[in-house]
């Protein structure tokens, strides 16, 4: 009601001043607009009607300082949220979210542009670190406690990239193919949970196509299902040089961010001309709009503006600390080297510049994190981003938190740049710890899974020299293991944030549990991919070509188990420090599934565990879904009693043709794993009909 009133008071011009908007950086020729903070997207407010301009910045893993725009601007930097979602635990993404959400609002910010919720189809894609699962429910389910965190702040945020922008290379050219069924079960999925949780302000359609039509003016994403079916109140912007046409307008685009970066700014005099000659009717004008101010009233921007004030960077931490405990997964760990004693009389720490802070990932998403960029390696790369392309390390260092754990050891670092200088080092100590970096970043995709610049013969040194050899990878996802075998333990720590030292301290000497479980699939190598050779490679900049998602929903464990497929390690996996035992499962079927069981920590120390629920056999036959998990963190001998009532939309199948989610009455077989290969407790229920609008 307040939208609406506020809508009708505005003039024409003021209306399509709100639906196109500046960026507002001040690199790339462009410059910061007069009111503007100086940030990734501004619109100007109108003081005469008390409408607050939109100050937007990126991002997911904290308030975004991209190349230092805003110099010597820090923020706490949160791990990837590969690591959030590691952790399986919706109300650490909460937290996460929130605490973006404050710093922005201190800052002066009061939009987030984060939520990124695209499915990871690909371990190669550059922006992974910025998104949760190759899962629909764990990806919807994180994304939107991020997203109810950062608004809880009175900060709107988005949910991105709508929709199928699932790969870097080729972003602004490829035509993602995949059956609508198939859309739906997945990607759409992830972005309809994420809605439903979140409440998202603003929704932010991808560069690519879908089925032909770009994404930011494709009727299908943003009318029938977003605005349709799933009856989304809020607005759908651009991303940033994402418009082509003004007719985006009538597609269901609401506003144009980023417009310099457009051919034309298409929702300004275009539009205003396409008003006038009836191409856009003016109601379309008043909804878009509408949905602006009906989100700003909704997440509080009007009655909760942001006041710029002191930052409590040490509370900050402990959520960033927090989230990287709890998002470590350890994959090996042969003879219990970890935990490591604090007995211990000499470690070589080597590598990943480890003596320097933490790996973070590169592009919209980059961090300045307190206490400034401890060391930043550039890449190097073509125009206009090329020159830019930095690996940025800062945060706590591992190697200083290594030794803080154990002051009377003798704790040396080696750069790593020459193996045999390394494996020297390692064959003079108790244990070696090498850091392994695999740098990712916005525009672009590791060409393969390998371990670049050689690391793959660091390790391969420093285990033969060592057998008490511990692999940290600060990676933006799955990467091959040649050297796996003789590894005497592995961690996947992600792009670890702002307290990564500590926490990566804190996991290898036990004094936290390694309680993460991989959100992705780690594959053995490409061959186990749906497209070995990620698709555009080779093809001439600027060349449309298809992105065709032949797996439809059957992503990562799912197309596993009907292929039959052994990864490297599995979906869901994840070891402990000690071991659980489940029991007692319990099936409820009818109009609704039921499950339930117990889990016991059957080990000599407190540890956390994640089971999960899947369905193994649904009423179309074989097929896995995860159905759902809980995280326990469980003293000896403890026990905790599970429940999880499954989404009806994840037995069933979407029937286009009816446009339901639909399954017939049947009997569905159900599991409880460790991982989605480690399956401990199986039964069966019978299923009533089902027939769900979407
Ligand atoms: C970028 C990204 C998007 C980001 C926006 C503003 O190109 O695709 O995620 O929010 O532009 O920086």
């Amino acid at each position: 009601r307040r939208a609406t009133l506020l809508e009708q008071a505005l003039t024409t011009d003021e209306r399509i001043a709100l639906v196109h908007g500046d960026q507002a950086m001040p690199i790339l020729g462009t410059k910061i607009p007069a009111g503007a903070i100086g940030s990734a997207g501004y619109i100007a407010g109108i003081p005469r009607l008390g409408l607050p301009a939109l100050q937007e910045t990126d991002a997911s893993l904290g308030v975004s300082n991209l190349l230092d725009m805003r110099p010597g601007d820090v923020a706490t930097a949160l791990p990837s949220t590969l690591a959030i979602a590691a952790s399986f635990d919706p109300a650490l993404a909460y937290d996460a979210g929130a605490m973006i959400g404050r710093e922005a609002r201190l800052k002066g910010f009061n939009v987030l542009l984060g939520g990124g919720d695209n499915l990871i189809r690909d371990p190669r894609s550059g922006r992974n670190f910025e998104y949760y699962s190759e899962d629909p429910l764990l990806s919807g389910a994180m994304a939107g406690a991020a997203i109810r965190g950062t608004q809880d702040q009175h900060v709107l945020s988005t949910v991105k990239h709508y929709a199928f922008g699932d790969q870097e290379t080729g972003r602004m050219q490829f035509s993602a193919r995949i059956g609508e069924a198939a859309a739906r079960a997945s990607d759409l999925l992830a972005f309809e949970i994420a809605i439903e949780r979140g409440h998202p302000g603003a929704v932010m359609c991808a560069y690519n196509r879908y089925a032909g039509p770009y994404a930011c003016e494709n009727e299908f994403l943003l009318q029938h299902v977003l605005k349709g079916d799933w009856g989304y109140p809020g607005w759908v912007m651009s991303d940033w040089g994402a418009v082509h046409a003004v007719a985006a307008a009538n597609a269901g685009l609401d506003q144009e961010s980023g417009a310099q970066r457009d051919a034309q700014i298409w929702f300004g005099a275009p539009l205003a001309a396409a008003l006038r000659s009836g191409a856009v009717p003016p109601q379309r004008l008043s909804d878009m709009v509408h949905r602006i101010l009906r989100s700003m009233f909704a997440v509080g921007l009007f009655d909760h503006p942001p006041k710029p004030g002191p930052i409590d960077y040490a509370a900050d931490g402990a959520v960033a600390l927090r989230a990287e405990q709890q998002g470590i997964v350890l994959l090996a760990n042969r003879d219990g080297l970890l935990p490591l004693a604090k007995s211990v009389r000499s470690i070589a720490v080597i590598g990943g510049q480890a003596d320097a802070g933490v790996l973070s990932g590169g592009g919209s998403s980059q961090v300045i994190p307190v206490g400034g960029v401890k060391r930043l390696v550039p890449v190097g790369g073509e125009p206009p981003f090329g020159p830019y392309l930095s690996m940025i390390f800062g945060g706590s260092a591992p190697y200083a938190a290594i030794k803080a754990k154990v002051p009377q050891a003798s704790v040396h670092y080696v750069n790593g740049r020459y193996p045999k200088a390394a494996a020297d080092a390692a064959r003079q100590a108790d244990v070696a710890i090498v850091f392994a970096n695999q740098w990712m970043g916005e525009e672009g995709d590791a060409p393969d899974m390998s371990l670049p610049e050689g690391q793959d013969a660091l390790i391969a040194a420093v285990t033969a020299a060592n057998p008490h050899t511990i692999v940290v990878l600060q990676t933006g996802g799955a990467v091959r293991m040649p050297w796996l075998a003789p590894a005497g333990a592995v961690l996947e720590a992600w792009y670890p944030g702002q307290r990564g030292g500590d926490a990566i301290a804190d996991v290898l000497f036990g004094d936290v549990d390694a309680g993460g479980r991989l959100p992705v699939t780690f594959p053995a190598d490409e061959s186990q991919l749906p497209r070995p050779v990620i698709a555009g490679t080779g093809l001439a900049a600027g060349q449309p070509f298809d992105l065709d998602l032949g797996e439809g929903a059957e992503v990562g464990y799912r197309g596993d188990a009907a292929r039959g497929v052994k990864p490297l390690f599995p979906f869901g996996y994840g070891l402990s420090y000690t071991h659980f035992a489940y029991s007692g499962l319990h099936l409820q079927g009818g109009n609704a599934l039921e499950v339930s069981f117990d889990v016991r920590n059957a080990g000599a120390r407190a540890g956390v565990d994640v089971p999960q629920v899947y369905l193994t056999r649904g009423c179309a036959g074989a097929s896995q879904r995860l159905l759902g998990w809980a995280r326990v963190e469980l003293a000896p001998g403890q026990t905790h009693h599970v429940k999880v009532s499954a989404d009806p939309r994840l037995l069933a199948d979407f029937d286009v043709a009816r446009q339901r989610w639909r399954h017939p009455a049947c009997r569905v077989e159900v599991a409880v794993g460790a991982s989605s290969q480690d399956l401990r407790l199986r039964g069966g229920a019978a299923l009533d009909a089902v027939s769900i609008a979407p």
